[in-house]
């Protein structure tokens, strides 16, 4: 289905633009001068609770699916309705970088841990029709758009949510 493959390039577009971002080269450390600043990278920032719990939950769900990473999530999981086309492993990576992180939160802000297809908490359709208006944006209204900037001008989660379960009004 058409709609569903542009939903999943949304996703996935936030996912890979996000990781890009996920783990910064750690500093050389120099022998001779301990206390020298660090030359060149991004100091290394411990991580967050929220962020060691849904590495966990994703190494639990990988250790099951293991071996059909590469397989369509539509013959890996039960209830995918917009990612069915992508690869078990992504939709995974989705759901820790393109939608956990973006929003600040752990998997169990949507899903009741360990019943991943089941759809109780009313949060997970929510971000399906998140992705479904991201799509509408970027395909029927960005599109339309002229003289911008960027050769593939698009919106994200994080465009909007920003590691926020409620996005910002205004600028502190
Ligand atoms: C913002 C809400 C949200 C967050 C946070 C989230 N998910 Fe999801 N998850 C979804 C949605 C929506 C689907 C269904 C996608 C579809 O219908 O194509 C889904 C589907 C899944 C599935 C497929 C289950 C099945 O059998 O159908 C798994 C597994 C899963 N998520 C694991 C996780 C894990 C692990 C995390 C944390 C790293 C996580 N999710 C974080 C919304 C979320
Ligand atoms: C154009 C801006 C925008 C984009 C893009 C966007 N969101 Fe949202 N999102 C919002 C707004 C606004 C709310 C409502 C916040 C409130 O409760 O006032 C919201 C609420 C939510 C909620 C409900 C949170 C809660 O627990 O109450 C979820 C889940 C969510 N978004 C997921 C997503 C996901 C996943 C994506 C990417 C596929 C996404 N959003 C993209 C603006 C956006």
């Amino acid at each position: 289905m058409r709609h569903a493959r542009l939903i999943a390039m949304v996703v996935l577009s936030a996912c890979s633009s996000a990781r890009s971002s996920e783990s910064p080269a750690p500093a050389p450390a120099t022998a001779a001068t301990p206390n020298a600043p660090a030359a060149q990278g991004p100091a290394v920032v411990p991580k967050d609770s929220v962020t060691l719990e849904r590495e966990r939950y994703v190494a639990e769900v990988r250790q099951q699916i293991a071996g059909k990473e590469t397989l369509p999530a539509s013959q890996v999981f039960k209830n995918v309705k917009t990612m069915g086309d992508v690869p078990a492993g992504r939709l995974l990576a989705v759901m820790n970088v393109g939608y956990g992180k973006s929003l600040g939160v752990s998997c169990t802000h949507c899903h009741v841990a360990g019943r991943w297809d089941s759809d109780e908490k009313t949060q997970k359709q929510t971000a399906r029709d998140m992705s479904a208006m991201a799509a509408r944006i970027n395909n029927e209204l960005l599109k339309n758009i002229p003289n911008l900037k960027g050769p593939n001008a698009i919106v994200n989660c994080t465009t909007c949510h920003r590691g926020q379960v409620k996005p910002a009004l205004n600028l502190p």
